[in-house]
């Protein structure tokens, strides 16, 4: 019947569409809940009309933990379901790197957090700051260094090791520590401590940054400086104590290899839910922040919400990268518009 052939071109449309979805600003602020955003996840999930899951995946430039233990957090915050298999941090493309590198640096977060990150992703000899640090103090000069972080540390003879790569994936703790270590493993001779190379270039190690963001909204009024700012500082050092560029790669969004590495991800999602690995036609990608939701959405061709619950403040649209789709309250106004349009 009629009514018949609506509901399946209805289901039909909605299988063809997926949301990504920013969590800091738009989902969440931190731990506490923004309630639309848990309305939304519960009409995807199925409360809806339809009665059917309509795609969706996460892609945040958030760091420092696992991504199952993040996963968890946000399933208990959002009320919903949310599966690795659908979630994406900033460092989680970085996995891919165990495969190149045997011994890294992993700088940045929480405790020893991010050496269990990098421990999930196969890495097979993670080295911390701490590490080195426990072996000489004398190497961060300020630094206090108490007995609970030297209890958890693993010094070893680090003029003995090299250091194949460094792994910035999460914002630093203490960037006085952070910064000289890095600063000597750039300037070192193949990553080995305790050397200055007399060329800058041939023998350096690689550098990766799981993000770029410059500034992060907190509870303190102005927001904070974040990896970006604390990317930059390094390669003004560099250039200051070699003369010369330092070359580094950047993760994140909006970079490019992260909206491919979300695409691939979004099309075994689509598996798992619909039984066809394919790519839908309509994504919508939802964010507060212009200068990585939107400016990556919009570069990756995707259709692109701005929020008004996060980073964005301004007026009618961003000026410099404006959200294709348009700008809307919260997350509930972005997906339902969405919704609307294609069902
Ligand atoms: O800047 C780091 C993080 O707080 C951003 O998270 O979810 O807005 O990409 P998200
Ligand atoms: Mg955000």
């Amino acid at each position: 019947s009629r009514v018949q052939d609506v509901f399946s071109e209805k289901v039909a449309a909605a299988k063809n569409m997926a949301f990504v979805f920013d969590i800091d600003g738009v989902l969440v602020h931190g731990d506490r809940l923004i309630p639309e955003g848990q309305r939304v996840l519960d009409m995807l999930n199925g409360n809806n009309q339809l009665g059917i899951k309509i795609p969706h995946i996460f892609l945040t430039n958030g760091s420092g933990k696992p991504e199952a233990a993040r996963t968890q957090q946000l399933a208990r915050i959002l009320k919903n379901p949310v599966s690795t298999e659908q979630f994406i941090q900033s460092h989680t493309p970085m996995r891919a790197l165990a495969e190149y590198y045997k011994t890294v640096l992993v700088v940045g977060g929480e405790g020893y957090r991010c050496r269990e990150v990098a421990e999930e992703y196969g890495f097979q000899d993670i080295v911390v700051p701490n590490d080195i640090v426990a072996w000489d103090p004398s190497i961060a000069p300020y630094r206090v260094f108490t007995e609970e972080e030297k209890a958890s540390s693993r010094p070893r003879d680090f003029t003995q090791v090299e250091i194949e790569a460094i792994m910035v994936f999460s914002d630093s703790r203490d960037y006085a520590t952070d910064m000289q270590i890095i600063m000597d493993l750039l300037r070192s001779r193949r990553g080995r401590l305790g050397t200055v190379a007399d060329d800058p270039v041939s023998e350096r190690i690689p550098i990766y940054f799981s993000q770029g963001d410059m500034l992060c909204p907190t509870e303190h009024p102005i927001p904070r400086m974040s990896q970006g700012a604390f990317r930059i500082g390094l390669e003004a050092m560099y250039k200051a104590l070699t003369g010369v560029d330092l070359e580094r790669v950047v993760y994140g969004k909006p970079e490019l290899a992260t909206y491919k590495y979300a695409d691939e991800v979004l099309a075994s999602w689509m598996d798992a839910l619909h039984g066809e690995e394919r790519i839908p036609q309509n994504v919508y990608m939802v964010g507060d922040n212009p200068a990585s939701d939107i400016v990556g959405g919009n570069m990756y061709g995707w259709n692109t919400c701005l929020v008004r619950t996060g980073v964005f403040q301004g007026g009618e649209n961003d000026e410099e990268n404006p959200a294709n789709f348009g700008v809307f309250a919260n997350v509930w106004e972005a997906v339902t518009t969405a919704c609307k349009k294609q069902l």
